[in-house]
């Protein structure tokens, strides 16, 4: 089920979730009527079809018979359109049902203190999960805890029930965030205007704003105005050369100055280098604080801003020292990127272009569709809210989401996301780190769906497709560099294993696969696609 509220930031459809006891049923239809929707009670909707009760159910079938029984009726009730779908405690404990209710829906959890539950549920129906030890309560909430809060909004259900369903009625009607969704370190992305950001930052103290002069000249004060407060702010010099351990040393001490606790939160407004070297220092200043990211490039907004890699270049080469650390809210703002210059805008599109053909065939076959309009400069029309650029990110943005959900750590498919930068990566040194990472990814491209087609991995006619769509995006064939030193950068590629390489290669439309390819094929390949100096 892949139409859903990223796609557009509007969804028909509100989950309700949460644990026993705290009113889903009862908010379900007093937010539906608020909304003037369908309410479904997904317990009654299974015992409508299976002609049994819950209690039953668990005693005749057992529990997960009544899972199975529970995912069919969610997959029937997300069918339905402007309703809410108020559902039992463990019907998001499914990985794959909760991640497709994400997509496809608003999804809410309600939240009370186990005494309140226990107090609503002394005396009320039976409740199968409940029954046993004492404590059992507080293990099943110490157990469904990550399950919780992977949800679009959390809303405290301990106020009267006409308070709580308008707060839920104000969230199901509202533009989603995307999710994130990664158990307890779950995060939202949110696309739309920077003032926005004020309101889910006006409960943290922010302590360091990290940017970049440029960004800082043209989006500096809205920013920082978003961001409240008043944060010590840590100014880059432009580009690359800042992505070193030093700029992370200044954010540091900023943090230091201000005499930062585990409570402060570093924001980052700026491209990837800003995101990539603030999110470090945020992950190592007192082994640990949350960050904030606004990303203002393309690259930045489609790439860098979910997944949650930090880090720094060394002289010995670049991203060599860094960690895992997912922020605690990204705000994108598709109108910043009037003030980017063209060819990072262009660049940029390649990453789009990467997990389309590597992932998500819709997403190809929409980019076909708009190649025109993204191609070019974008127009104020096509930044404005709703416009061409903002749906290109968000789902650009969800199908990153898809796979890091995934895979997190990239053990596995996230490995796919390096299509076009085995090559790519030693273009970049090839030109001494001064032609852009995306144009040197997409002329990657190139080169490896040559070698896709030669190895009989990519179908010929998917890679004239995404060839086709690289040269109507703007996008170039070539790179002038230095052969012997992007050969040389190949030896020290991560991705190489006794002498062959392990290369992301399209395998099918949206698919991809890892293959392996010797040293010579590469070193061919690289060689096509170098503009000698
Ligand atoms: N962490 C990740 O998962 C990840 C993914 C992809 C790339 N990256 C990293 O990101 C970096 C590249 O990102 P980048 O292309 O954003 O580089 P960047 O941060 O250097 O930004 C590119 C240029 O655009 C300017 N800029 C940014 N936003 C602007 C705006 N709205 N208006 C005007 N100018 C603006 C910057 O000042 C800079 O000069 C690389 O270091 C790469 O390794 C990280």
């Amino acid at each position: 089920m892949r139409s859903s509220p990223g796609a557009d930031g509007a969804a028909l459809r509100c989950v309700l979730g949460g644990p026993p006891g705290v009113g889903k049923s009862t908010v379900g239809r007093a937010a539906a009527a608020a909304l003037g929707w369908r309410c479904i009670d997904l317990d009654e909707l299974v015992e409508a079809e299976a002609g049994a009760s819950i209690a039953r159910l668990f005693e005749r079938d057992g529990e997960a018979a009544f899972r199975e029984r529970e995912r069919a009726a969610l997959r029937q009730a997300l069918r339905h359109e402007r309703v809410v779908i108020s559902v039992g405690g463990g019907a998001l404990v499914d990985r794959t049902m909760r991640h497709e209710a994400l997509r496809c829906a608003r999804v809410v959890t309600l939240r009370a203190p186990a005494a309140t539950l226990r107090e609503r549920l002394a005396g009320g129906a039976e409740r199968p999960l409940l029954k046993g030890p004492a404590g059992a309560l507080e293990a099943l909430l110490e157990a469904r805890r990550a399950v919780y809060a992977e949800a679009h909004a959390e809303v405290d259900a301990t106020g009267p029930v006409e308070a709580v369903a308008s707060a839920v009625a104000a969230l199901a009607r509202a533009a989603a965030p995307m999710v994130v969704p990664l158990g307890l370190r779950s995060y939202r992305v949110h696309v739309g205007p920077l003032r926005g950001l004020a309101r889910e930052t006006a409960s943290r103290s922010i302590a360091v704003l990290v940017t970049d002069a440029t960004v800082a000249r043209h989006w500096g004060d809205a920013a920082a105005i978003a961001l409240g407060g008043r944060p010590a702010r840590v100014v880059l010099r432009p580009g690359e050369r800042s992505k070193t351990l030093r700029s992370v040393a200044r954010v540091w001490d900023a943090a230091g100055a201000r005499g930062a606790d585990r409570r402060a939160v570093i924001a980052c407004v700026g491209g990837g280098v800003v995101t990539d070297v603030g999110g470090f220092a945020a992950s190592t200043w007192l082994r640990g604080v949350p960050y904030v990211s606004v990303p203002t490039s393309l690259l930045a907004m489609v790439d860098a801003s979910v997944g949650g890699k930090t880090g720094v270049d060394l002289p010995a080469g670049k991203n060599l020292v860094g960690s895992f650390h997912q922020p605690a809210l990204v705000w994108i703002d598709p109108a910043v990127l009037a003030t980017l210059a063209p060819g990072h805008y262009r660049a940029a599109l390649s990453e789009v272009v990467k997990i389309a053909a590597v992932r998500d065939a819709e997403l190809l076959s929409w980019l076909e569709a708009n190649a025109t309009a993204l191609g070019a400069r974008p127009t104020a029309e096509a930044l404005a809210p709703g416009g061409v650029v903002e749906s290109m990110i968000r789902r650009a943005v969800q199908a990153k989401i898809d796979v890091v959900a995934e895979d997190e750590r990239e053990s596995g498919v996230r490995a796919l996301l390096n299509f076009g930068h085995t090559v790519g990566h030693a273009l970049e040194a090839g030109a001494a780190f001064r032609a852009l990472h995306g144009d040197c990814v997409a002329v990657g491209m190139r080169a490896e769906l040559g070698l896709g087609e030669a190895l009989g991995v990519t179908p010929a006619e998917l890679r004239r497709r995404v060839l086709e769509l690289m040269d109507a995006l703007g996008l170039g064939r070539s790179i002038r560099a230095d052969e012997g030193v992007a050969r040389a950068a190949l030896r020290f590629d991560k991705k190489r294993e006794n002498g062959s390489f392990r290369v992301a290669l399209p395998s099918g439309e949206g698919e991809g696969t890892v293959a392996e390819v010797t040293s010579s094929r590469l070193t061919r390949a690289l060689r096509g696609v170098i503009e000698i100096r």
